[in-house]
């Protein structure tokens, strides 16, 4: 296992689109535990594979009630609506307000390729869809209605 590097804003490949997996073996694997260990050091709530500058359809999330793993995720079922602060690894030093779902239910493979459900509501919520958004070369940025200021600026 190891810690690898985040990629942030300004480089390209965050605007891509990662690719489907459809291999479940040992490198599938270590990229899961390096993007624990990641996720981990940077005390993060969830990191997408594209932010390790892997193209791949992975995503890890740990809000607290441990680490969740999504291979090939999708967002099934959205209801109601929540608006918070949010920000990302890759855009360090800022956080927006963002408009996200306040129940959100995904349908993901795990890391031995089982199809699972999962339902999140608040932090949850905005996790799963704020990580599946890189997915799809999305950054929350181009959600933000209201930018937070924060004290160093000032
Ligand atoms: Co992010």
């Amino acid at each position: 296992m190891a810690i690898r590097k985040i990629v942030t804003v300004g480089d390209p490949v965050l605007n891509k689109k990662s690719r489907t997996v459809e291999k479940f073996d040992a490198r599938l694997h270590a990229l899961l535990d390096d993007m624990k260990d990641t996720l981990v050091k940077s005390d993060g709530v969830g990191l997408a594979a594209v932010q390790v500058g892997v193209l791949k359809r992975v995503v890890i999330v740990d809000v607290g009630d441990g680490l969740i793993e999504l291979i090939n995720p999708e967002i099934t079922y959205t209801e109601d609506e929540q608006e918070g602060e949010e920000g990302c690894l890759s855009v360090p030093g800022k956080s927006g307000i963002v408009k996200r779902p306040m129940t959100v239910k995904v349908r993901a493979q795990n890391r031995d390729g089982k199809w699972c459900l999962y339902s999140g509501t608040e932090l949850k919520a905005r996790c799963f869809c704020h990580e599946i958004d890189h997915l799809d070369g999305i950054l929350y940025t181009s959600h933000v209605t209201k930018w937070v200021v924060h004290k160093d600026e000032k």
